[in-house]
């Protein structure tokens, strides 16, 4: 079980951080459950600029003299570069990153590494490693958003007349445009990235120097370390700083609903790239051939993108129900944390990715797209906004009489713009040819001008209002 069984002190019988008051070792069991430095490793890099610039600022306060912070310093500038190396021997019996770094730093440096924790607990040192781990997850996921959006706004742009049908209950409904459909996502995507920007900045608040939970006596500068780290300001109350995960909660529910989006935009992809559909085609880098049917093209990054949202939506609960019934403070219950976190962020990382890579690559099929648009009477409404425009009928009265056309074309297995006009008229006199303008479907399209509408002067005009915004 102790990976350091070779005598070297570290580990061994009564615990080296709080042995004073210990005689027994743990149980083997008491340390398997209790280790965390399987998966709080990940924390290693932020866990050692949090202690380089706690340590500057001991020195700078007069806490710990320059020349010990500068062997810390060095000290841990080693550890960290033989960790990047993976050359650093991780132990289970010290728990956790916090102790594992210290006990190599003593390792190193000797006696001046025992000052280090002056001022601190691993209680506003988790919280203040985990912080920046998250918030640099922020940054990545709203910089995966911004080239998702890029991709997005190149299609709606080669494709900003290109009829499709749109649809409600998977019906189609009325047509519309693939960049329309396109842009559609843009906005999705952009509150995600505001989501996580705006997270971003509610966490980048500083706990370091909560101490345990009550502060310190010693006379730290916590505006100092703040500003080292890069945080806006020092965590207010310490209890709280110590206690709270609203951030990685915050993280998790931003990233649940960026994943319901991207689940959504998979689900048609899968669609769209089916036989039955063929409204566009993925490309071979992102679909895999089955090993026995030879004609296959499955969209399994799509499938997968669809499913990697399981695992954030179970991050996500997983985390909410560790915290919820914790009384202030610190429990060891939040060591539960990061595994969630680690493992949603891992995912929606990759699947981020994949969607812009399928984005990138996707070539629609314009002739399906517009005759899949023509068919199903998807231009009914046109129809009947035609006949309140020319025939001043209250809008009611049109939706019937266009009902009653739709019937008569199904029966006679026509579309509407094949439907002959005598059967317009048995069914209402003052229909006139003219009516046969509105009922093409890039007719339909380009007269739905209103703002946010299909038209392809809208969507053009869109286009240029994001390209502004991305610019
Ligand atoms: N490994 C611990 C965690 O992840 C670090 C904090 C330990 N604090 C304590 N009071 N035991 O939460």
């Amino acid at each position: 079980m102790a990976e350091h069984s070779g005598g070297n002190g570290r580990g061994e019988g009564a615990n080296a951080m709080w042995g004073g008051r210990f005689a027994q070792a743990p149980d083997a069991v008491m340390t398997a459950i209790n280790a965390s430095i399987g998966f709080d490793r990940r924390l290693a890099r932020e866990d050692i600029a949090g202690s380089r610039a706690h340590s500057a600022m001991l020195a700078a306060q007069g806490i710990v003299s320059a020349e010990d912070a500068a062997a810390i310093d060095a000290g841990l500038a080693q550890v960290l570069a033989e960790i990047e190396a993976g050359a650093f021997a991780f132990s289970e019996a010290l728990e956790d990153i916090h102790m594992n770094v210290e006990a190599r730093l003593a390792e190193l440096i000797g006696a001046p590494a025992g000052r280090l924790h002056t001022a601190r607990s691993r209680n506003d040192q988790v919280a203040l490693d985990f912080r920046m781990w998250v918030r640099a997850r922020c940054d990545e996921a709203a910089d995966a958003l911004t080239r998702v959006i890029g991709a997005l706004l190149d299609q709606a742009e080669a494709g900003a007349d290109m009829v499709m049908p749109g649809f409600t209950h998977l019906q189609v409904a009325q047509p519309v445009t693939w960049g329309h459909h396109m842009l559609a996502y843009v906005e999705m995507f952009a509150r995600d990235r505001a989501r996580f920007r705006d997270a971003r900045a509610r966490m980048n608040e500083c706990p370091l120097g909560a101490a345990a939970l009550a502060g310190t006596s010693f006379p730290i500068d916590r505006e100092a370390t703040a500003r080292a780290l890069g945080f806006d300001r020092p965590t207010a109350n310490s209890l709280d700083s110590v206690s709270d995960r609203d951030f990685a909660m915050e993280f998790l529910s931003v990233a649940a609903i960026c994943a319901v989006h991207l689940s959504r935009l998979a689900e048609e992809l899968v669609i769209w790239s089916s036989a039955q559909f063929r409204f566009a085609r993925l490309s071979d880098k992102f679909t895999t051939g089955s090993s026995i049917m030879p004609q296959k093209r499955n969209p399994d990054a799509a499938e997968l993108v669809r499913a990697k949202t399981g695992r954030i939506f179970g991050a996500q609960v997983a985390l909410n129900t560790v915290m919820k019934g914790l009384p202030l403070t610190y429990s060891k219950d939040m060591q539960e944390d990061k595994e969630p976190v680690f493992d949603a962020a891992d995912a929606l990382g990759l699947a981020l990715s994949a969607a812009e890579g399928m984005l990138r690559d996707l070539a629609p099929e314009p002739a399906r797209l517009r005759a899949a648009a023509a068919q199903g009477f998807s231009t009914a409404t046109d129809l009947a906004d035609w006949c309140v425009r020319r025939l001043g009928m209250p809008f009611r009265r049109a939706h019937h009489v266009t009902g009653a056309l739709v019937a008569r074309a199904e029966t006679l297995g026509v579309d509407l713009p094949e439907l002959p006009l005598a059967e317009m008229q048995a069914v209402e006199p003052g229909i006139t040819a003219e009516v046969f303008e509105v009922l093409g479907v890039e007719n339909s399209v380009a007269s739905r001008t209103s703002f946010g509408g299909t038209a392809p002067a809208q969507v053009r005009a869109q286009i240029a209002r994001w390209r502004e915004t991305e610019a």
